[in-house]
């Protein structure tokens, strides 16, 4: 059954490893092969989309590191405006909506007090033009309270690390920037390259999960550490805060993460040989000023831990080590970069004996505020 370990160890690690199969469910019957399909959202998404103008984001947790990641991609690929704020901010904070804002909530549980809270707000005022759910729970109170959704299909997900819903929910907010981004700045040449994108991904994720030896390796260099630094730039800056995210969660290890940009303005000041620093290094337009940044951490004593694509030019160095990430198109790298830092989190946790799947003091769900 879909609540049984198997031969894994942890729920956590089952978990990173069905990402390749609950990503291709995802995706199945909303993909033809070069279009995502019209009726994916539901016959009354059509009118509702013609008259969006800008995207509001709230979520929590990792869930709202997901919505952080879309406003790079509505943003930069469908030419619509994008907020995101945590539930539990933009709930009780009084807010100015443009008209034509499409309000959308992500949860895998569907049952976050603070996001349903924040969906309930929205619909008393009713200033908002329709609501949208990414959700993994279909009988939940959010898809329930929605105007529109789009399920995730994960399954059940017990960790309480997220990892399958996370990677889902990224697969399921392309679809929407999609679907929203055609009747915008979106070309239909862009298009047909995100949606071979996305055919591919489940294929390219396994390939990712091959890099988990490697990666069981390199935890050594963490497990007596008590901070680390995460960077990336661009769509990577969430997902160095989901890698932080991770590794704090489960391993205990006090993990921050920093748009690379910003490290001179403060983090550097923290850095030394007892403080391991790892990058995310897509091989994006940012490429080389991301790589000025980590000269700085190597010019102050820094550990640097950098995943890099394979076509990369980053050489291993005294205090580098270069881990190679499969190349992937740099709207689906976000996806594929997520994947090795959920594995430095799980074997770091490993050799420090925590309970991986049931961290102490965290919840699965938090449905009371
Ligand atoms: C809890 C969980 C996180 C999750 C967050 C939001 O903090 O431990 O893993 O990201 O809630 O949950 P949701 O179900 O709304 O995505």
């Amino acid at each position: 059954t879909a609540a049984d370990k198997g031969s894994y160890r942890h729920y956590m690690l089952k978990e990173i490893y069905e990402q390749p199969r609950v990503l291709a469910e995802t995706l199945e019957g909303r993909l033809s092969r070069d279009r995502v399909l019209p009726e994916v959202f539901g016959p009354d998404a059509g009118a509702v989309f013609d008259q969006v103008q800008r995207i509001q984001i709230v979520a929590c947790g990792t869930s709202n590191h997901a919505g952080m990641i879309a406003r790079y991609w509505f943003e930069s690929l469908a030419g619509l405006p994008c907020d995101v704020e945590v539930a539990s901010e933009y709930r009780y904070r009084p807010h100015v909506v443009s008209p034509g804002t499409l309000f959308v909530t992500i949860s895998q549980s569907g049952e976050t007090a603070d996001s349903l809270a924040a969906l309930r707000e929205v619909k008393s005022q009713a200033k908002h033009l329709a609501t949208l759910a990414i959700c993994n729970v279909a009988e939940s109170s959010l898809v329930r309270e929605s105007d529109l959704v789009l399920m995730t299909r994960a399954g059940p997900e017990i960790g309480v690390a997220s990892t399958k819903a996370f990677t889902t929910q990224l697969a399921a907010l392309l679809l929407l920037v999609i679907a929203l981004g055609r009747r915008h700045a979106m070309t239909a040449d862009t298009e047909a390259r995100l949606v071979e994108g996305l055919h591919a991904l489940p294929a390219l994720i396994d390939r990712v999960l091959q890099m988990d030896a490697d990666i069981a390796k390199l935890s050594e260099a963490f497990a007596d550490k008590h901070h680390s630094l995460f960077l990336g730039r661009g769509p990577l800056y969430p997902v160095a805060m989901e890698g932080a995210l991770k590794l704090k969660e489960i391993s205990y290890i006090h993990a921050e993460a920093y748009p690379a940009g910003e490290l001179k303005h403060g983090p550097l000041a923290l850095v030394d040989a007892e403080m391991p620093v790892v990058a995310v290094a897509p091989n994006d337009e940012l490429m080389e000023k991301l790589k000025s940044n980590l000269q700085e951490v190597q010019a102050r004593g820094g550990q640097l831990f950098v995943f890099a694509d394979e076509r990369t030019t980053f050489e291993d160095s005294p205090g580098l080590r270069l881990v190679s990430v499969p190349a992937v198109d740099d709207a689906l790298a976000a996806v594929v970069y997520t994947v090795p830092l959920q594995l430095l989190a799980y074997h770091v946790a490993l050799l420090k004996g925590t309970d991986v799947d049931k961290p102490r003091n965290l919840a699965k769900s938090v449905t009371v505020e």
